[in-house]
């Protein structure tokens, strides 16, 4: 099994407990989360179709109306479980952000937390690409991570937040994801800091 599915899997039961707990670059996760979900949610039509890319156990998705038909992606066939329990009107599937099992153009909105870092760096704009393709013309992308605006202000919370600071992940930089972005076919971006690791961004397929 590939190894980062097997990290995940074996993360999912406690991965609730754990955000809420483990402090460091999750500090402001809730936060996050809730400002990333009024942005999209000013979006979306009744009854719109949303996607929600490393769902995990669900807690975004969970944010949006219930009106909203709620679709998930992920690696992990035990985050997709801890999600099916609790939320089990979500249409889940096993995917990757670089190769979504959804139709071109089926989504009023696709949204991702804390999951974009994990796509290696060479694959992110395939990633974006896969994104554009499953949007409808118009609808909107909502990123958020652990970003960062500039390698300085990365070096910065590398140091302040001392031993909880995880030196194996590749965390991107706010200017990196708004390139990748415009070329990939989206516009009108904003990016938001939420939180001291956190940035929400948004944009539109033209
Ligand atoms: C840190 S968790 C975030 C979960 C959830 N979005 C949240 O905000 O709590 C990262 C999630 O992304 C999934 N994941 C990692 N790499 C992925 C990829 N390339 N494609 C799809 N999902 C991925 C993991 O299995 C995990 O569920």
């Amino acid at each position: 099994m590939n190894s980062k599915k097997q990290f995940f899997n074996q993360w999912a039961k406690t991965y609730d407990h754990d955000v809420q707990t483990v402090g460091g670059p999750f500090i402001g996760y809730d936060q996050t989360l809730q400002m990333a979900a009024i942005e999209v949610k000013s979006t979306l039509p009744e009854k719109g179709n949303l996607l929600d890319v490393g769902i995990g156990t669900g807690n975004f998705a969970s944010l949006f109306a219930s009106d909203t038909n709620i679709h998930g992606v992920d690696i992990s066939d035990e985050m997709l479980n801890q999600c099916h329990q609790k939320f089990p009107n979500f249409v889940l599937k096993e995917g990757n952000f670089t190769n979504i099992p959804f139709e071109d153009e089926s989504m009023d909105a696709v949204i991702s937390s804390f999951c974009f870092h994990e796509v290696e760096r060479v694959e992110r704009k395939a990633a974006l690409e896969e994104v554009n393709r499953v949007l409808k013309p118009g609808g909107t992308v909502c990123l958020v991570d652990l970003m960062f605006a500039s390698e300085a202000s990365m070096n910065d919370a590398s140091r302040e937040l001392a031993d909880k600071w995880d030196d194996s992940e590749d965390y991107a930089l706010i200017p990196e994801v708004d390139t990748l972005l415009r070329l990939t076919g989206f516009q009108h971006i904003t990016c938001v800091q939420t939180a001291r690791c956190h940035w929400l961004i948004t944009g539109k397929k033209k």
